[in-house]
């Protein structure tokens, strides 16, 4: 499961966690740098070494326990926006607060890389305290033996972080990449958007028949929306106002850029087209592409941020919420999955419509050569997480094989449509 998408536990769980993570973490880390430490005094493997050549070692090692430090700082900033919990009590304080002002972004991972460095440096001192101090209270210990000392504490401390480092990604990711560190859009646009490729024939396909179903004339929102619009231009004409929201603020940003017209912006039109041919034009003209480009850029009036990991992501409610290719490729475990599904159908008013996609029994799926995580769902698990409040629409739960399997990862998609019920007892019209 990816580093974003674990559901967090309760405050005082993640304080109890990281507490014990921390004694746990400190012992096990001084044991085995102390231990290498000593270890390498004791062996006289660098005994023959000048006192230059100790110096060296001594500066690589530092190198050395810089690199293992950066590694432990991307792990540590993992674990906390997945869990909420550290092996370091004092950078989750440091995370905690800043997420408070500022929202779980780079601010929160920045003060919490601070105060694990810090904590890091800080448990150097005791080091050089018993190398020099063992140096100048006894004649049997001389000062390059105290260097190699520390430079062998530092290694052993590499290799701790390295582990640790390897063990939370095992834990937090199961080897899956990660949105707070990993997502790329300009990627993810290079490796699905270059062309309109069988899955996004077929969901375009899909989205345009549906919104047949969505309320004319109210605002449509796009949960999960990515650094994309090839799914919105099919509720152009339908919607009153478009609401696009996503978790990553860089995703929003590509969006923004393509309203704005800005050099490099990516280039939808080839979707655009497809989307008027689902709508029966069979030859759109180059006017009639920038037409329905210039409809969608002036139907988006909000761009928000959104978590699906909240049980209220947004604080209002739509007629028409799309959800493509979100909840099911932000996470690889079924359960957050379920709970995902269920924070973003609670957006849909009632006797309101929800579309969505999803990748059929994908553990995970490409982008820029890193594996982002899929919950491996199929036509069942749908049907279930839509069934409490939702009714499909005629067609039902629809599987489309798509054989893109060596490409990125999937050889089939989901695609649903359903509309919500209304609270049992209340009056409808119409
Ligand atoms: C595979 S992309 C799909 C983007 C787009 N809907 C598409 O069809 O190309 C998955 C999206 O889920 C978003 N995402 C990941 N975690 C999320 C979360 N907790 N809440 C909302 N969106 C999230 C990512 O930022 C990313 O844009």
């Amino acid at each position: 499961m990816d580093a974003a998408h674990r559901p967090a536990m309760s405050p005082v769980a993640a304080w109890v966690v990281s507490l014990a993570a921390t004694v746990a973490s400190t012992y096990a880390l001084d044991a085995v740098a102390a231990a290498t430490g000593a270890g390498l005094v004791a062996s006289g493997m660098l005994g023959d070494l000048g006192h230059r050549s100790v110096v060296a070692f001594l500066l690589v090692s530092y190198a050395a326990w810089a690199f293992g430090l950066r590694a432990g700082l991307r792990a540590n900033g993992n674990l906390l926006a997945a869990t909420g919990t550290s092996s370091n009590v004092l950078s989750k304080l440091a995370y905690d607060l800043t997420r408070r002002r500022c929202g779980a972004g780079s601010a929160a991972r920045l003060a919490a890389a601070v105060a694990y460095t810090g904590t890091e440096i800080a448990k150097e001192v005791p080091y050089y305290l018993a190398a020099f101090g063992a140096a100048a209270a006894t004649d049997a210990i001389t000062t390059d033996e105290a260097l190699i000392f520390l430079g062998g504490a530092n290694l052993g401390a590499a290799l701790y972080e390295g582990a640790l480092a390897r063990l939370t990604r095992t834990v937090v990711g199961r080897g899956h990449a990660s949105f707070d560190t990993d997502w790329v859009p300009a990627e993810y646009l290079t490796d699905y958007y270059r062309t309109v490729e069988p899955d996004e024939i077929a969901t375009i396909a899909f989205l345009v028949d549906a919104m047949r179903h969505a309320e004319p004339d109210q605002p449509v929102l796009y949960f999960g929306t990515g650094p994309t619009l090839h799914h919105v231009f099919a509720c152009a004409e339908t919607a009153s106002e478009i609401h696009l929201g996503d978790y990553l603020p860089e995703n929003l940003a590509e969006i923004q850029r393509w309203i704005e017209r800005a050099p490099g912006a990516h280039d939808w039109r080839p979707f655009v087209r497809y989307t008027l041919r689902c709508e029966g034009n069979p030859c759109p003209t180059d006017a009639e592409v920038t037409a329905r480009e210039d409809l969608t850029r002036a139907k988006i009036t909000t761009i928000v941020r959104v978590d699906a990991r909240h049980p209220r992501p947004l604080d209002r409610s739509y007629p028409t919420v799309v959800s493509a290719y979100c909840a099911d490729s932000a996470t690889g475990d079924r359960a957050t999955w379920e709970l995902f599904m269920r924070h973003i159908t609670g957006l849909v008013q009632p006797g309101g419509l929800f579309l969505t996609a999803a990748l059929r029994r994908c553990r995970g799926y490409t982008v820029g050569g890193k594996t982002f995580p899929g919950a491996d769902i199929d036509e069942g698990d749908l049907r279930a997480a839509l069934r409490p409040h939702f009714t499909p629409l005629r067609e039902g739960v629809e599987v489309v094989p798509t054989d893109q399997h060596g490409a990125h990862g999937y050889a089939g998609i989901l695609l649903c449509g359903a509309r919500r019920a209304h609270p049992a007892g209340t009056l409808r019209c119409g």
